[in-house]
């Protein structure tokens, strides 16, 4: 007899309990000087009793201090999509680490590194922060300075990581706060406005304000499930963009899992400015963002040189020396366009997989891929905007997905179903995961 989403969560609760008892012992512990007993609040989102505390992790492979051993396809959310710790990247930090880490200077790895992202990416002019978010916050910086309007546009259920303006979503038509918004500085309507993904029509009457000094958006929508452009949509945004006077920022953070050069170089996009951060250095924490000529000469009109160290936008470690020689042997030795060929064939693999357990067990799912990033959803139809994705979301049924791959050695990113190839997956790796999802489906109830 089958048993209920529930029950099948009970069991799968204890045997996580049963097999991972140091992981709970490290986690009380911590609970003492952590609040909630981990470093980052988002860490207790992990299904289970308690987050599973990590000893190693080498490629793809990743180890508990339980022991239990896992294919990771989660791969820190895309920081690790070089695999864990790869060699040359190990090599060329380890080098960095003995010879000056931070000087306010910079190396010889600096120029270097921004000839290989105008190569990828076409944009010519680049500057390096610790992060995603902060490429972005300072992209969006940047556009309302140069053009001297004070919004910017995003589409519904948006992740550009912890900026201000881009926590938001639609209520009644209009922006509002999302789930969760800690302290907004200002309500959200005064800096933002939105629409949903791949709705060109309210776009154009957004961006007829005039108010939008740039519309920041990944090229496909990768935190809400992935959901991905119609065609011709990124043209017509192009297109209402220019029109309108408002800058495009493309944000590649994720979608670099199209290929060396991400969406934009797969798909000869063309952004006034570049946002990515995450992957490009191994997981050394490192940001980039990148501009055209144009915008690049109306930035540096507007730059007031005497204090541009102290006007939002910024950051001493920003730049620093172990970051970027970790980026060019990332880039370089990595990150490579064979690597990414391989790791889209097995993207492929992935998707193919899921879709035969989709088919084989009548589910009401589907599997989107992007490059080497493969996202399984519980719709019938792929969703066109983030609030159709937001939808077709089941906590209960992803909790238990989590879980259940968890226990049988399958690392998932959290919060939905989303798996990553890096460049030591193999196609026993993939497999395994089709193995364990047909397993699943059969319990279902
Ligand atoms: C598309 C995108 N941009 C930016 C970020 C922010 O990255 P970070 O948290 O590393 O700053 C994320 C994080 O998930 C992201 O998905």
């Amino acid at each position: 007899m089958s048993q209920s989403i529930p029950e099948l969560m009970q069991r799968e609760l204890d045997r996580f309990a049963e097999s991972h008892p140091r992981s709970r012992e490290l986690r009380d512990a911590a609970e003492e000087t952590l609040l909630s007993g981990v470093p980052m609040n988002w860490m207790t989102r992990w299904p289970g009793t308690h987050p599973v505390v990590f000893a190693r992790a080498e490629g793809n492979t990743l180890v508990d201090v339980d022991g239990n051993t896992y294919v990771d396809f989660c791969l820190g959310d895309t920081g690790a999509m070089s695999g864990h710790s790869p060699a040359p990247t190990v090599a060329a930090a380890e080098r960095r680490l003995r010879h000056g880490i931070t000087t306010m200077l910079p190396s010889e790895d600096a120029g270097p590194v921004g000839e290989e992202m105008s190569r990828r990416f076409g944009l010519r002019h680049w500057q390096f922060s610790l992060s995603a978010t902060d490429a972005n916050r300072f992209a969006l910086r940047l556009c309302r300075e140069i053009t001297g309007r004070p919004k910017v546009l995003v589409f519904n259920h948006c992740y550009h990581g912890s900026v201000d303006e881009t926590v938001a979503t639609i209520a009644d038509g209009h922006p509002a706060p999302r789930l969760g918004s800690v302290g907004p500085p200002v309500p959200i309507a005064e800096t933002t406005r939105v629409v949903e993904f791949n709705d060109l029509a309210a776009l154009e009457a957004e961006l007829a304000h005039g108010d939008v000094a740039c519309v920041l958006t990944e090229p496909a929508l990768t935190n809400i499930g992935i959901v991905l452009p119609d065609p011709g949509f990124h043209d017509a945004l192009r297109e209402l963009t220019r029109a309108a006077g408002s800058l495009l920022i493309i944000d590649e953070t994720h979608t670099l899992c199209c290929g060396p050069g991400g969406y934009t170089a797969e798909h000869g996009l063309e952004p006034d400015l570049l946002t990515i951060g995450k992957a490009i250095a191994g997981g050394i924490p490192t940001g980039a963002y990148g501009m055209t000529d144009a915008v690049a000469e109306r930035v540096l009109e507007k730059t007031v040189w005497e204090a541009a160290d102290v006007g939002g936008v910024g950051g001493t470690l920003a730049g620093n020396a172990l970051s970027l020689a970790a980026a060019r042997a990332t880039l370089d030795e990595v990150l490579t366009a064979e690597a990414f060929a391989r790791m889209v064939a097995l993207g492929e693999r992935f998707a193919g997989g899921v879709g035969e357990v989709i088919a084989a067990h009548g589910l009401d799912w589907q599997a989107t891929r992007l490059g080497c990033r493969v996202e399984y959803m519980f719709a019938r139809q792929a969703p066109r905007s983030g609030g159709e994705a937001a939808a077709a979301f089941d906590t209960g049924l992803d909790a238990l997905l989590h879980l259940y791959m968890l226990n049988r050695g399958i690392l998932m990113t959290p919060f939905h179903m989303m798996a990553l190839m890096c460049p030591t997956t193999t196609e026993a790796d993939v497999d395994a995961h089709t193995a364990a999802l047909a397993e699943i489906a059969a319990e279902l109830p």
